[in-house]
């Protein structure tokens, strides 16, 4: 009875020393692990951004993926500047001083990076533009720096395009009124944005290349969002009613608060073509209703892929270049491609 009691005593006694021991070598161990991953910061220039938002789905999975092809675990630390370049560059010094591996930055004013690309240099942090293109004197300021997005000549082209096939299919069902031409109104993103500008050029050039006759009735600035573009179609279809036919949007979002008024309205059933970019969920939905002509798809998990890879590279002193074909010096673009309803059904 005695020797039970002591044996339960001195077991007693060892147990804080063991759990203490294991503690060290769980402590120990993950620490290491820590040091050993791959740290990389993200900035995104606001959350409430739909493409952006699953821009940062994307990074968190391809972060994943890649790590588990590379072997190496990747730690990735995404915050979001919510429309300030000054928080923006806060949260990028801090991703320096918290010595970061490289950072990834979706710059909130893209004209301003080389306050950025001159930190990080200094640093010797590698850092990965994307989505919104710095101007190329601030990306040859760092040899490791480079920028990954799409195309918007190419988004622009597809967009109008797919209007040009919808024409030749059935011309009178777009031409509602028989005039021989396409009365539209056009929606665009932020005016500071590389993508607005091109997009809405190449997209009607494409159409009026083809010999389609375009009359804008009217053009508004959406920044990208969908309530704004919601108030402006409501304005407009106050206005021209069904005599708008057309409806060209720089992206879903927007053709989302498009589609909105519409249905306010009660004008979607016999409503205008529209098209859009991005790809989003809402826009296939609609596009499957018929509501929507279809979209050009700004390819979240392929840029996020490919932000990763580079960042990777250049942590591990490889040549991005070699190993991701797509980047060609300082720039990597994506291709698109459209989703229309025939798209959906297979
Ligand atoms: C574009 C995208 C827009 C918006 C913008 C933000 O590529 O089509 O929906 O997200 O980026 O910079
Ligand atoms: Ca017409």
């Amino acid at each position: 009875m005695k020797r039970i009691k002591a044996w339960k005593i001195v077991c007693m006694a060892l147990i804080p020393v063991v759990l203490l021991l294991i503690g060290t070598v769980v402590f120990r161990g993950f620490s290491a692990k820590e040091e050993e991953a791959i740290k990389i910061g993200v900035v995104i220039y606001r959350g409430d951004d739909a493409f952006i938002s699953s821009m940062a789905v994307a990074l968190e999975k391809q972060a994943k993926l890649v790590g588990e092809e590379i072997g190496k675990k990747i730690i990735l630390n995404l915050v979001d500047a919510k429309n300030s370049q000054g928080s923006q560059n806060a949260q990028v010094d801090t991703f320096i001083s918290g010595k970061y591996d490289a950072i990834c930055v979706n710059m909130v004013d893209r004209t301003v990076a080389s306050t950025i690309i001159d930190k990080a240099k200094e640093a010797d942090i590698p850092i990965v533009f994307f989505n919104r293109e710095p101007v190329e004197k601030d990306l040859l300021i760092w040899e490791k720096t480079c920028y990954v997005g799409t195309d918007a000549r190419e988004a622009g082209k597809m967009e109008g395009q797919m209007v040009v096939d919808a024409y030749q299919d059935a011309p009178e069902a777009i031409d509602k009124n028989g005039d021989g031409k396409l009365q539209y109104v056009i929606l665009e993103g932020e005016e500071s944005h590389q993508d607005s500008l091109i997009r809405t050029e190449y997209s009607l050039k494409t159409i009026t290349d083809s010999g389609i006759e375009m009359q804008r009735l009217e053009r508004g600035i959406g920044n990208w969002m969908r309530s704004p573009a919601y108030e402006q179609m409501l304005l407009w279809l106050n206005r021209y009613g069904d005599s708008i036919e057309v409806v060209l949007s720089n992206n879903d979002e927007m053709a989302m608060g498009v589609i909105e008024a519409l249905k306010e309205k009660e004008m979607l059933e016999e409503g205008p073509l529209i098209v859009g970019i991005d790809g989003g969920k809402d826009a296939k939905e609609e596009i499957r209703q018929g509501h929507m002509q279809g979209t050009v798809v700004n390819d979240a998990d392929g840029q996020a892929r490919v932000i990763i890879q580079i960042a990777c590279a250049y942590v591990q002193g490889r040549d991005p270049e070699k190993e991701v074909p797509v980047l060609k010096g300082k720039y990597a673009f994506i291709p698109h491609y459209t989703v229309t309803k025939k798209d959906l059904k297979e």
